[in-house]
């Protein structure tokens, strides 16, 4: 949309060309889908829309609003930030500024925690770091008979969770509460699930700009080894679980073997690490006796 800008008629076909070309030359992975996206997101249509009507000119105004958004993600914005959506495990969130952006490996950690829940009784679930509050959401929405609490320290955290609990119909049975861990939260629950902040500190700066630079710290961040954060919560554990309550942790590949013996020196048992889709260690799985 440079300097041919006069010779072009920019139908939804050419600015689609254009933009993956822009998305190319600035190492965009899948520029094509992402360009497809976010025209669509602009549009207020879906993908499929462009493709049925592939001739169509934009209008000035969205030619305005496209660029303004093409440029944000060539500069780094991450792409879900910019269309304020994601989809998880089937649902739709909310996701915007300042609160981590959901990712694949934690769609496996739900399936785990689904697979493992009992079906034939009510539970009382606990999520620890909600974020977005995809894992709170999605327990509720997947599994009529529980309650979820659903804790974050970010204030940006807890209002997002708890519109997205809105969205999806389930705000009657998720509790949204901002507290440091366990600190505002009372009683023993049957299913602790939690997506804590893992990285290592000195692998915080070698992380992608676009995850560094836009997505918040406090989210990644695990301090000495990734394991700062987790420790906290595991010698916490056992106090807030009822006997033969399932507690499941996503963790950074290499720190099961370590987290495995928090959980067994904290009184945890039938403790396991499993690995994600792409075989790196990434859930530890323990019980309370
Ligand atoms: C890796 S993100 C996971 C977010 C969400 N559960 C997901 O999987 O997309 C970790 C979350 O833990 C929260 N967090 C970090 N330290 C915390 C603390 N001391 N107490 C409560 N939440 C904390 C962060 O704000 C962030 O939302």
């Amino acid at each position: 949309m440079g300097g041919s800008a006069l010779t072009v008629n920019w139908t939804v076909r050419e600015i689609l060309k254009w933009t993956r070309g822009y998305f190319k030359g600035a190492g965009i992975v899948q520029p094509r889908l992402e360009a497809e996206i976010l025209l669509a997101h602009v549009l207020g249509v879906d993908r499929l829309h462009l493709y049925l009507s592939p001739d169509t000119p934009l209008t000035p105004d969205e030619r305005a609003r496209f660029r303004e958004v093409i440029k944000k993600r060539r500069s780094g914005v991450p792409l879900q930030y910019l269309t304020g959506e994601v989809q998880f495990y089937g649902l739709r969130f909310r996701v915007r500024d300042d609160v981590f952006i959901p990712r694949p490996e934690t769609e496996e950690l739900l399936e785990k925690a689904l697979d493992l829940a009992p079906r034939d009784r009510e539970l009382n679930c606990l999520d620890l770091g909600t974020g977005s509050g995809v894992i709170a959401v999605s327990l509720a929405k997947y599994l009529p008979r529980v309650k979820v609490t659903a804790v974050d320290l970010s204030t940006n955290a807890v209002q997002l969770a708890q519109e997205n609990a809105e969205l999806n119909e389930v705000v009657d049975r998720v509790a949204v509460v901002r507290s440091n861990w366990f600190e505002r939260v009372a009683g023993r629950f049957d299913l602790i699930v939690s997506n804590p902040p893992y990285i290592p500190e000195e692998e915080m700066e070698g992380l992608p700009a676009e995850v560094r630079e836009h997505e918040p710290h406090r989210a990644l961040d695990g301090g000495e080894r990734g394991l700062e954060e987790i420790t906290k919560l595991v010698r916490e554990l056992k106090d807030h679980m009822q006997a033969g309550a399932t507690a499941l942790f996503e963790i950074g590949d290499g720190q099961g073997k370590m987290v495995e013996e928090e959980m067994r020196d904290a009184g945890l048992t039938d403790i396991r690490v499993e690995q994600d889709f792409a075989e790196k260690e990434r859930y530890v799985i323990a019980r309370c006796p």
